[in-house]
Formats: C-alpha cells, sequence, structure tokens
C-alpha cells in the first residue's frame, strides 16, 4: 500500500471495505487508453502555454507513453488501493518517471479528467454503434430487395390478427427504416457530445492559463465545453447514448419476437440457420432461436442502464458527486450487448430461409382481403362505412359456415350488395391487393421498388 495521492489531510488510513466500496478501477480501467490519451493533450499544452519546461513534458510523454505499453501488452498491475484508473496510471507514471510525474495534474482535476475520458469513450462507442447499425441496415435492404424480385407475399398483422396481406419486401423495409433513425440517433448524440469538459479542472475552471481549445482539439474534440460546472456534472451525453441504445434495443427486440414467433412449428414461416440456433439437452428434436431470445430478453438489461443513469443524476446537486462514478458501467454494458447483438444479425438475416409458400398461405387466411371487398364497393360510389358493414356481413356468412370469402356464391354476393358480383373475386387474391396498395409508403410492388431506391440512395450518399 502507497501513501493516498490525496492522503494530504488524513491521519488514519482507509477503511478496507471503504477502499473497496469507494473502488471503480475493476471497471474504469477500460478507459485507460482514453485516460492516457487525454493526459498526454494536456501535458502538450502544459508545455505550450509555459507552465511546464519542454524537458518535464518530454519525461511525462515518454512515461506515459511506456504505461499504456504496459497496459496493453497486459504487463499492468491494477491496483484497488490506488482505487480508479486515473491515480493507477499517474501512480504507476511516478514509479517510473519519479516526481516529476506529479507535475502533470497540474490545472487539472479528476473530475474533468473522467469527464474527458468518459466523453471520448462514449462518442467512439456511439460511432461504431451508428456503423454497426448501418451494416445491419445494409443486409436488410439487401434481403427487401432480393424478395421483391419473386414478390413474396406475408400475412400484414394488427393485434397479431391477421390484417392485410404484405410484401415481405415491405416488412424489412420497415426494419430498415426503423435502423435508419437507429443510426441517426448515434450519429446526433455523437456530434452533441463533442465537446472536451477538460480545463473544467474541479469545478469552477482554473486560475493557470491553459488552452482548453488547444486540448480539445488535440483529442479531436469540436470544441470546449462552455460552462465548468457543466463540463464535469453533466452526463446527459451518457443519457442520450443509452437512450439510443434503448430504442434501438426496443426495434431489434420487436424483430426478435417476429422472427421467434415465424420459425415455429404453428407459423412455419422461416427456418433459422443451424449455426445461429440452439439445441435442448433432453429434446433431440428442438431447435431452439436463442440468439432472438437473447436478443429480446438484453433489450431489458439495456432499458434498465437508462434508467439507471437516469436515476443516478437525478439527485445529484452541481457539480461532481461521487454517484456519478455509477455512470460507467450501464453505457459499457449496453454498447458491448448492442454490439453482439447487431453482428448476430447482419449474420443470421441473409441465412434465414423465408417459406415463401407458407407466408402466401397465411396472408390469404384471415378474411384479409376484406377490406379490398370494401374497397371495391366504395369505388362505385357506397359509402366507405356503408361498405364495410356489407362485408362485415359477408364475412359473418363466411366464417359461420366455415368458408372464405371466394367460396361465396354470386347469389350470396348479390343478397348482401345489388353491386357485389362476381367480378368482386378479383379483388380477393392476395397479389390484388398488394398492387392495388399504391399510395406512397404502401406496399405495392412499384411503392417498395422505389423505397429501396431511395433508401439506397441514401445510404450512399
Ligand atoms: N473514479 C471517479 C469517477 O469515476 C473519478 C472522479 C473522482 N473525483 C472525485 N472528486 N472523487 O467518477
Amino acid at each position: 500500500q502507497d501513501k493516498k495521492l490525496w492522503g494530504g489531510r488524513f491521519a488514519e488510513a482507509t477503511d478496507g471495505l471503504v477502499e473497496l466500496f469507494n473502488a471503480s478501477v475493476g471497471f474504469d480501467q477500460r478507459l485507460a487508453e482514453q485516460d492516457i490519451r487525454g493526459s498526454l493533450a494536456h501535458v502538450a499544452m502544459l508545455g505550450q502555454v509555459g507552465i511546464l519546461s519542454a524537458d518535464e513534458v518530454a519525461q511525462i510523454t515518454d512515461g506515459l507513453t511506456a504505461v499504456l505499453a504496459d497496459i496493453l501488452a497486459g504487463n499492468f498491475e491494477w491496483r484497488l488501493d490506488r482505487e480508479d484508473v486515473h491515480m493507477n496510471v499517474e501512480a504507476a507514471l511516478r514509479d517510473r518517471i519519479g516526481p516529476v510525474a506529479g507535475k502533470l495534474h497540474t490545472a487539472r482535476s479528476r473530475n474533468d479528467q473522467v469527464a474527458v475520458d468518459f466523453r471520448l469513450f462514449t462518442k467512439e462507442a456511439a460511432l461504431d454503434l451508428a456503423d454497426k447499425t448501418r451494416a445491419l441496415r445494409v443486409v436488410m435492404l439487401a434481403e427487401a430487395e432480393k424478395h421483391l424480385e419473386s414478390e413474396v407475399i406475408l400475412p400484414g398483422y394488427t393485434h397479431l390478427q391477421v390484417a392485410q396481406p404484405i410484401l415481405l419486401s415491405h416488412w424489412f423495409m420497415a426494419y430498415v427504416a426503423m435502423l435508419e433513425r437507429d443510426e441517426g440517433r448515434f450519429r446526433d448524440a455523437a456530434e452533441r457530445m463533442d465537446e472536451s469538459p477538460l480545463g473544467s479542472s474541479a469545478l469552477a475552471g482554473t486560475p493557470w492559463p491553459v488552452d482548453r481549445h488547444a486540448t480539445a482539439a488535440a483529442l479531436g474534440f469540436a470544441r470546449p465545453t462552455a460552462n465548468s460546472l457543466d463540463g464535469v456534472g453533466s452526463r446527459d451525453f451518457a443519457l442520450e447514448f443509452l437512450s439510443a441504445c434503448a430504442i434501438l434495443s426496443a426495434h431489434l427486440s420487436r424483430l426478435s419476437e417476429e422472427l421467434i414467433l415465424y420459425s415455429t412449428f404453428e407459423f412455419g414461416f422461416i427456418t433459422l440457420p443451424d449455426s445461429h440456433t440452439t439445441g435442448s439437452s433432453i429434446m433431440p428434436q428442438k431447435k431452439n432461436p436463442d440468439v432472438s431470445e437473447l436478443a429480446r430478453g438484453k433489450a431489458g438489461r439495456v432499458f434498465g442502464n437508462l434508467m439507471g443513469l437516469l436515476t443516478v443524476v437525478k439527485g445529484t446537486p452541481l457539480a461532481y458527486n461521487k454517484d456519478l462514478q455509477e455512470d460507467k458501467e450501464g453505457v459499457f454494458d449496453s454498447y458491448d450487448t448492442l454490439s453482439i447483438v447487431l453482428r448476430l444479425y447482419a449474420e443470421m438475416m441473409p441465412k434465414t430461409v423465408w417459406h415463401a409458400d407458407v407466408t402466401r398461405a397465411a396472408a390469404a387466411r384471415g378474411y384479409s382481403t376484406a377490406t379490398d371487398v370494401a374497397d371495391f364497393l366504395a369505388r362505385q360510389g357506397v359509402p366507405f362505412r356503408e361498405a364495410h358493414e356489407v362485408v362485415g356481413g359477408l364475412v359473418g356468412v363466411a366464417s359461420r359456415s366455415g368458408r372464405q370469402l371466394w367460396d361465396l356464391t354470386d347469389a350470396e354476393l348479390r343478397a348482401a350488395h345489388p353491386l357485389l358480383n362476381a367480378e368482386v373475386a378479383q379483388s380477393l387474391t392476395v397479389e390484388e391487393s398488394v398492387r392495388g396498395r399504391a399510395s406512397f409508403g404502401g406496399t405495392a410492388p412499384h411503392r417498395v421498388r422505389e423505397a429501396i431506391e431511395q433508401a439506397r440512395t441514401r445510404l450512399n450518399s
């Protein structure tokens, strides 16, 4: 045990349990690289403005570079008694270069140090998840394109009851649209958090003539944060990242739920690849959609990470409070979770086989073209509400006798409404129904083609 870096005013050693409770090195060592980058920018600036001599800057820079090399090589002993990543690195620097290491912390506090480290990490994580979301977006778009050629038909559901037939490509494009916004949320968040808090010092700024613009630029930030209290005390950049993660997770969880249902024996719409499913230890026949179930389940922890940090920050007075040390694990966890889920889906979707005969047959069940019959009447001047009532009656007749709409006789059709005749049968096929929904954004093949082209243009722009 060496003396605490902050130990000057203490007469008694830290209680062991307090040390354990207080330490964050177990998880914040993940910020080591960002921490050393931050320190390198800080020390270079201290030299530029004349606070440290060129020789001191060189010694500290070389020392930090060597410490980073040790950490990356796994030759570094993380010590709990050194509390966190910042003091582990600084103590290791002192072990290496002696007392001059103590000059690194001039005009700096751990408060702005951790804030800059964590912003660097979160910004990189946001951009990385944006890229991974984009990769899945590309995969889903390719699937939409692939299934458009043969115009594969899928039942569209509301309330999980068959509603109207749609193109499978249209379904894929719905996810493409969600993923496009998800990607945008990560990029927006990265842009908004692109400010360096370094130089805010403990909370009030510093009397030293620091150049915050220089350190911000050296670290790749667009600018320094404008207010020192806000710079060290705010974590909304992490909240925004966690929100984007939560919304993306919700989308991936809905996708998962659909794939789980569609892969059941009862639906039989898809066959998931062997490489991305698992078996049962007792039931030899089982092939379980574990990837999708875990993706759905892990949405719970990703939501929890957002709620957790919102709750941590809500009661903290400005500026830094130790509560804020609780900001990191949730961000790491959401980042790791989504990194793997996005990659798995990007691999799994192209290997998933869709059974077009089954989906088409399912799309024809459940009176899915009843709206088309109502529209047939309305096109001939019957008020839509009245047409709705008439067709509802026909569905009742058919369902009570276990038949489909196209099984009804001419006489039954005419009895329901004089304008109904055999011609309506043309509106009853799922293909006609899909073709008819040609409004902008609708499921008609040429509209889906148009949507795919526009989505591709946006991807390439
Ligand atoms: N480990 C701390 C954290 O993650 C670093 C900042 C500590 N600052 C302080 N004043 N105790 O928040």
